[in-house]
């Protein structure tokens, strides 16, 4: 299985992807996903789709992690449930889709990105919790900016796949942000700053594996 991408063809198509996600998205995130990574997306399909079904466990768990951590919370005990079913059911539309492609079901390690935001967490709540949930959005934020760049250039199953994925992504990352913002009286504006800052890092640097997160081919 393979998809050729012709980065300087569709003038269409960008404008397509751009179209597919909120304003409030492109605002939050400090640059867009790097033509190369495009690139490198499209020539490891499989990686894409197994390392994607990895995301999809990995957002339901940290969801989950938070509703034990954080019982006194409703509105992130509503939030975290509702985010992990459904990054559950991602997980499983994933899944079907690799086992309809002939795509096995591989380990593959962890890329760089969200543990090069973590690092930066802070030790003591509610400095923890809004940093935990600061990354959160930007995680959502930039998974759904990745599935609008890549839609484009899928065959037909799978755009239709992404595009509902832009969608509950960009909600979820609307969630994550809604809870940071809630957690404290005082503006969390610099923490968010730092964050975006950190990120744009990952994304537009230098990364030795192709992961749906990594930065760029070195
Ligand atoms: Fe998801
Ligand atoms: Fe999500």
């Amino acid at each position: 299985m393979s998809i050729q991408l012709n980065i300087l063809q569709p003038e269409g198509h960008s404008l397509q992807a751009d179209d597919l996600l909120p304003e409030c998205l492109h605002q939050f995130l400090a640059c867009p996903t790097p033509d190369a990574w495009l690139q490198w997306a499209l020539d490891n399909p499989e990686i894409l789709l197994i390392d994607h079904a990895q995301c999809e466990k990995k957002a339901a768990s940290t969801a989950m992690s938070l509703l034990y951590r954080y019982v006194d919370q409703p509105l992130l005990l509503s939030k975290m449930s509702q985010l992990a079913r459904e990054e559950l059911l991602h997980f499983e539309q994933v899944v079907g889709l690799m086992e309809k492609r002939g795509v096995a079901y591989a380990h593959l390690t962890a890329s760089r990105y969200a543990e090069g935001l973590r690092k930066h967490l802070r030790s003591n709540d509610p400095d923890r919790l809004i940093d935990v949930l600061i990354i959160g959005a930007l995680i959502e934020a930039r998974s759904c900016e990745r599935f609008a760049r890549l839609i484009p250039y899928l065959d037909e199953e799978l755009a239709k796949f992404y595009r509902t994925l832009v969608k509950s992504e960009g909600r979820h990352f609307e969630d994550y942000l809604l809870l940071a913002k809630q957690q404290t009286a005082a503006s969390i504006d610099d923490r968010i700053a730092f964050f975006v800052a950190r990120e744009a890092e990952l994304i537009t640097s230098p990364d030795t594996t192709f992961r749906f997160h990594s930065g760029v081919p070195s």
